[in-house]
């Protein structure tokens, strides 16, 4: 019963999801050059806690919100902007996504519940308009009609879970299948053609996401869930393997040293209503860059390549220090030339 419960939830999710991406009109772009995130080399800083304290040293950037279907100045959401902050610690990615909002819980209820999702791009063609931008329809989208226009999803619908645990994952239910209520990945070609990572062939790919939530007014002792109505911050935090064993063009892959593109999302129950799917917002109304940088480790110490600290200080000391040491030496060849007696050639 619960199960098939789940199972409606899920589906109801996705055709939300679907519905939200009717557009009417002309689409009309224009994208912030500046917005741009960096996932530097931080291991060990932060804990999947969906907490944001262990965050503080890692610079973000600040995105509007603005309705996905139509990026309107005049229609932002109203209670600020978010924040997302990314790092990696050489094997696995990790996001923060930080938003104002009154303290809405709905147990069981995803639609009156926030919500967020992170959207990648995997195939070249892929655009972030249109979930892809496949011209197919659900009945001729295939990996081969498709190819190069896929883009990788993760939903996280937070209506039943509890805030601090961590969900996601590939956690398999009692029939052997993919238990994908909460947080879940998918990947897509357009809003009509999207599917459940996995969907078909669960040995060959999976739920590489896992992820928790937090709000800031949320009093752990309250009971699992709190009092609705305050003012205040959610907090949600993921991660994911920088690759993945994907086969399919499923998933994005991220390589360090290099740039990825995504999008990010809310839907947000506004004055108490449930969140009908074309009331989503988004942090831009196109792809925004996302550099995964290099780093390394001295004793002690992380830095990462694009900053200037305590390693990169160290190599230019002991490049002076060379420098000096060979002028010296060479002075030294120099004056002990000078002791050797100069003999004319004309006494020869
Ligand atoms: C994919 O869709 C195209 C167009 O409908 C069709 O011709 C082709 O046979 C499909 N391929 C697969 C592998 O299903
Ligand atoms: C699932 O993947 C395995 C391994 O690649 C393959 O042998 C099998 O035929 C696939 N099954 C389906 C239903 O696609």
């Amino acid at each position: 019963m619960r199960r098939l419960l789940l199972l409606q939830l899920a589906t109801a999710c996705l055709l939300v999801l679907a519905a939200s991406h009717e557009e009417s009109g002309d689409w009309h772009c224009e994208p912030d050059d500046e917005a741009r995130i960096s996932a530097q080399f931080n291991p060990g800083i932060v804990t999947l806690d969906g907490r944001a304290d262990d965050w503080a040293d890692v610079d973000g950037f600040e995105f509007p919100l603005r309705p996905a279907l139509d990026p309107d100045e005049d229609n932002e959401y109203k209670d600020g902007k978010m924040t997302v902050k990314a790092l990696h610690d050489g094997a696995d990615v990790y996001f923060m996504l930080q938003v104002d909002g009154d303290y809405v819980y709905s147990k069981g209820d995803d639609h009156k519940c926030p919500s967020v999702a992170l959207m990648f791009q995997v195939g070249e063609s892929a655009t972030y308009h249109n979930m892809g931008g496949c011209k197919e329809s659900p009945d001729t989208c295939n990996h081969t009609s498709c190819r190069g226009y896929e883009v990788d999803i993760m939903h996280f619908s937070i209506g039943n879970s509890i805030p601090g645990r961590l969900y996601g994952g590939s956690s398999i239910n009692e029939e052997g299948k993919e238990d994908s209520v909460g947080l879940v990945d998918m990947f897509s070609w357009n809003p009509h053609c999207r599917n459940m990572d996995g969907s078909g062939n669960n040995s060959i790919s999976q739920n590489d996401w896992k992820g928790a939530w937090w709000h800031s007014r949320y009093i752990e002792v309250d009971s699992p869930y709190g009092s609705s109505g305050q003012k205040g911050t959610y907090y949600f935090e993921f991660s994911r393997p920088l690759r993945t064993k994907d086969l399919l063009q499923q998933d994005a892959q991220f390589t360090i040293g290099q740039t990825s593109k995504f999008s990010a999302a809310l839907w947000y129950p506004a004055d108490g209503n449930p969140w009908h799917g074309s009331a989503h917002y988004t942090v831009s109304c196109d792809w925004v860059v996302m550099d995964v940088v290099r780093g390394y480790y001295t004793q002690g110490k992380v830095g990462s390549g694009s900053s200037w600290d305590a390693a990169n200080a160290f190599a230019f000391v002991l490049s002076v220090v060379a420098l000096a040491v060979s002028i010296f030496v060479g002075y030294l060849l120099v004056s002990k030339t000078k002791t050797i007696p100069f003999t004319p050639i004309d006494r020869l």
